[in-house]
């Protein structure tokens, strides 16, 4: 595909005057993968992923983050088990938990025998941002090979049972999974809102975004109906035909989800104040 077709398919229109490089023609065209072949995966090629994923930049170099490595297959069972509505992880040779960690740093203060002051929101949002780079910067590098992953934010619906399935101790919690493998298949390319609804030009400028979104909504239908299996919140709202996307991420959004998770990450003992 050339430059202008990968943009097609990402968002479903033209887009006059961007010209893809070569160089970046591969991250226009990334997808999550949710099965996987039984290939297993080097230790050598993993080692070399979570190389470049640490190569993804991070706050002040304090690097506030974790990666737990699972590559047991019963332990991986068990989280998809956990879940219960996406067995396919179980099909992943190789399971990973990206984990934000405020302790190294809580540690380091203790080692030089200095008080730790930045038990706060803002160091939370830290641990989150580097930790969601890393993660990003491997899922580029694992498709650029030929693998395919997905992150799950499940496992922190789950989390007072994967925390101690992976021996988390205060100061560190989940981010999100991310299962990998070789693809028994690559999904097609989810299409995504327009430039002119997320970039704004000097100022944000959101006043077009409803008449926008709706034409977006009529895209992706045309494209690829949201299926009943995939509406949001069936047992609040009515299950029917022709829901656009942006219904469906009201119908999402309308339900608190996790609303557990701050009063969790106080007893992991994070201030977030
Ligand atoms: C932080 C995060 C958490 C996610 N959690 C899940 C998950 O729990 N289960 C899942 O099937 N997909 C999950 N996804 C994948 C998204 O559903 C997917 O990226 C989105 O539908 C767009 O598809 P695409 O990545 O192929 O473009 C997650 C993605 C992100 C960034």
């Amino acid at each position: 595909m050339d430059g202008s077709e990968l943009l097609r398919a990402r968002y479903g229109i033209d887009i006059p005057g961007a010209e893809v490089p070569d160089a970046i023609a591969p991250l226009l065209d990334r997808r999550v993968t949710r099965r996987y072949t039984e290939q297993p995966i080097p230790d050598s090629l993993l080692d070399a992923l979570l190389a470049a994923a640490q190569s993804a930049p991070v706050k002040s170099d304090l690097q506030q983050y974790s990666v737990v490595v699972m590559r047991d297959k019963p332990r991986i069972k068990q989280i998809a088990d956990w879940i219960g509505t996406m067995d396919w992880i179980a099909t992943a040779p190789v399971f990973l938990v990206w984990c934000g960690d405020m302790r190294r740093g809580q540690r380091l203060c203790d080692i030089h025998n200095m008080p730790h002051a930045n038990n706060n929101l803002d160091t939370f949002l830290n641990t989150a941002v580097d930790c969601s780079l890393a993660m990003g910067q491997f899922m580029a590098a694992a498709e650029a090979v030929g693998l395919g992953s997905c992150p799950i934010s499940y496992v922190r619906s789950h989390i007072e049972r994967v925390s101690p399935l992976l021996g988390l101790p205060a100061g560190v919690y989940p981010v999100a999974g991310l299962s990998i493998g070789w693809p028994q298949f690559r999904r097609p390319v989810a299409m995504r809102l327009p430039p002119s609804v997320v970039i704004h030009r000097e100022r944000y400028d959101d006043s077009q975004m409803p008449e926008q979104v709706a034409a977006y909504d009529e895209r992706r239908r045309a494209r690829d109906p949201v299926a009943a299996s995939g509406l949001k919140n069936n047992d609040v709202y009515p299950q029917r035909d022709g829901v656009g996307w942006s219904e469906n991420a009201a119908r999402q959004l309308s339900v608190p989800e996790r609303f557990g998770f701050a009063a969790y990450l106080k007893t992991k003992g994070f201030d977030l104040a």
